[in-house]
């Protein structure tokens, strides 16, 4: 058998620097509890290794009290602005391990809002990344994920719009609800702050499900980049499975096929995508 496995699978930038930043604060302060805001990526294996080490995952706002002796990570997904106040008036020390490219768009939000700009965020309502961007936003910013939303977007008609994207909203998608709003209006700056450690990957997989057989997404069930990539390879090839770990990996299914193609998504340690890779070639 062969099998093709994605050279953007596994690991962006943005993570690794995360997941690398609680390693370190573990490592640097062996007398101080780390917290991370929120588990620090959507894998639960890498969760428990850190667990295990000592690290704590607060839930949310309320939790923060209880970091007050500790040190607390922000992940890259970034936070709202009020949970760095709130930090800061609990006298909380906190290390920012916010993506950089993710801080952009924070900067953009702030600056957008003071020049008196409506914000249009085009990704996932309830995605941590958004509710963050969000929160530098100001008041009266918008989230829109669908074509009905865009068509329904309501923004007074003395406000200029600016819209951005979550950085791993779908390219496509994004252009198709950029051409509604502008459509109908015409005082809008548009940004695409969708990252392309996503865009890269996304056309790579894309490229590979088209010729293989079988097709294996790697990744946890909640990550949002590993699910659109699993939506990439079904539409190319419908012999698509997503598996977290090598454990959920069904051998029966892959016995009669020729090509394998193996990607996986942003929060996917290499550890993982290793095993996978080796025991389809061993078995097959
Ligand atoms: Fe950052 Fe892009 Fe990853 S925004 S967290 S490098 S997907």
């Amino acid at each position: 058998m062969k099998v093709l496995l994605a050279k953007t699978a596994g690991f962006c930038f943005g993570v690794k620097r995360a997941v690398d930043t609680v390693y370190q604060q573990v490592e640097e302060n062996k007398d101080c509890k780390i917290y991370t805001f929120g588990p620090i990526i959507h894998n639960d294996e890498v969760i428990k290794d850190m667990q295990a080490k000592g690290v704590t995952v607060l839930e949310g706002e309320e939790d923060l009290p209880k970091a007050k002796n500790g040190i607390v990570i922000i992940r890259s997904h970034g936070v709202p602005k009020r949970i760095c106040d709130r930090m800061d008036e609990l006298g909380i020390q906190y290390v920012d391990a916010t993506c950089p490219f993710v801080k952009k768009i924070h900067k953009i939000a702030m600056e957008k809002a003071e020049e008196g700009a409506f914000l249009v965020v085009i990704g996932n309502p309830v995605h941590p990344e958004v509710e963050g961007i969000m929160g530098w936003a100001g008041e009266d910013a918008a989230v829109i994920s669908t074509a009905e939303e865009a068509e329904h977007l309501t923004v007074p008609e003395d406000r200029k719009i600016c819209v951005v994207a979550q950085t791993t909203f779908n390219y496509n998608k994004f252009k198709e609800l950029v051409e509604i709003i502008s459509k109908r209006r015409y005082d809008i700056s548009v940004l695409n702050t969708i990252c392309s450690a996503t865009k890269e990957r996304q056309t790579e997989t894309a490229r590979i499900a088209d010729r293989v057989d079988a097709m294996i997404v790697i990744g946890d069930k909640r990550s949002s980049n590993t699910q659109k990539l699993f939506e990439i390879c079904k539409n190319a090839c419908n012999n698509t499975y997503y598996i977290q770990t090598l454990d959920d990996l069904n051998v029966n299914q892959l016995r009669s096929v020729e090509t394998v193609g193996i990607t996986a998504g942003a929060s996917t340690p290499n550890k993982i995508i290793e095993e996978v890779q080796k025991n389809v070639r061993i078995n097959f």
